[in-house]
């Protein structure tokens, strides 16, 4: 069983974090299950927890008063940078952290490989949330923290979504509501030479982070990604078909291609059609992305319980940018049949 934390409860978590048990906390993008990141036996319980192969590395999670290269370096979380990174880093982090950015830098001797999964790097994050910043400010080490799903789920953005999630593995969820950006952090490489490579789209978007007048390298078609990011990443267990948005709107789209089965359509942003099936859900009701993202998870959880043979998922059109994009990426990875 899962003990719910509030605020007010926060001493326990501290204290199971200090005796190398694991916590699931609230962050702004979604909820993280936390381990101390100094501790081989916390970081391998995380791993046992969520069913996740060691390939799959994790993202070590920062109080913001810790957002200093050298004090960074001196705890033994990251490696000396050259001085071109260093400035790129101070840049974004100026920018955009706490937030939802987390920076790929060259390891440093205090985090265990185990964390990494080898890889001479390590990913590193300042949350703004509320919650997560008070607790990682009480403690002496940094949270180890993925997605708190079992592996190739879709990630819980409330402290129920945990709950249905790692019922009997895991003792606490410190509960902070919802999640208010609600799709895990854009992840960004930083280069030896002040150039990055952008290795998960999320809400920090490319023209973000170019407007600062930093180099973002790309490989050509083949964009880079993290490691451990595999398609069935979000996969819900009902069938699920994307129609881009562009199809969708145009005035004589015909739904009767699909009448032999009971439809359900998921749409970006409100929608008109004189066809349109009667099953029919907006993700935003005001029109804004933000609210289109802050939902995106939780409508993809619920569809296995809605009462349709096939999702229709509106998708935004394959060249959209920036959080958009961000958006795209995760409802492909749903979509990519595992079963
Ligand atoms: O918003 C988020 O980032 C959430 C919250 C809890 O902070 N965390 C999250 O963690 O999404 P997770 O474990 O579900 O995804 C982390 C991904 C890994 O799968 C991997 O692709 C990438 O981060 N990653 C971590 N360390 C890396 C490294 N050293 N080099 C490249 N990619 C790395
Ligand atoms: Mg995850």
């Amino acid at each position: 069983m899962i003990q719910v934390l509030d605020e007010t409860q926060i001493d326990i978590a501290i204290n199971a974090l200090k005796n190398d048990e694991l916590c699931a906390i609230p962050t702004e993008t979604v909820y993280g299950l936390a381990g101390n990141a100094f501790s081989e036996i916390a970081v391998a319980k995380i791993f046992e927890a969520k069913k996740r192969p060691f390939f799959d590395p994790l993202i070590v999670h920062l109080s913001s008063t810790e957002m200093n290269i050298a004090h960074l370096v001196e705890s033994g979380i990251l490696s000396p940078l050259t001085p071109a990174q260093e400035e790129t880093f101070k840049t974004l982090s100026s920018h955009f952290s706490p937030g939802p950015l987390t920076f790929v830098l060259p390891k440093g001797r205090n985090i265990p490989d185990l964390v990494t999964a080898g890889l001479p790097t390590v990913g590193i994050r300042f949350p703004s949330s509320q919650l997560a910043g008070k607790i990682l400010s009480q403690l002496p080490f940094p949270l180890a923290a993925p997605s708190a799903n079992r592996f190739g789920r879709i990630s819980p953005t409330c402290a129920q979504d945990v709950i249905d999630e790692l019922k009997t593995k895991i003792s606490y969820v410190l509960d902070g509501g919802s999640c208010s950006v609600g799709i895990e952090s854009t992840i960004v490489k930083i280069n030896p030479d002040a150039s990055i490579q952008i290795l998960r789209p999320g809400k920090i978007t490319l023209k973000n982070i170019k407007d600062l007048g930093i180099e973002v390298m790309s490989s050509g078609t083949h964009s880079i990604e993290a490691p451990g990011q595999l398609n069935s990443h979000y996969a819900p267990e009902k069938k699920l078909t994307l129609i881009d948005t562009c199809t969708l709107r145009e005035p004589n789209f015909n739904f009767s291609e699909f009448e032999e089965k009971k439809i359900g359509l998921i749409t970006l942003f409100p929608f008109e059609h004189p066809n349109k099936p009667s099953l029919y859900v907006s993700l935003s009701k005001n029109g804004k992305l933000d609210e289109v993202s802050r939902n995106l998870f939780s409508t993809l959880r619920s569809l296995d319980s809605l009462d349709c043979d096939v999702i229709q998922f509106e998708t935004p059109s394959p060249n959209a940018e920036g959080l958009e994009h961000a958006i795209l990426n995760r409802l492909n990875r749903a979509a990519s049949d595992p079963h």
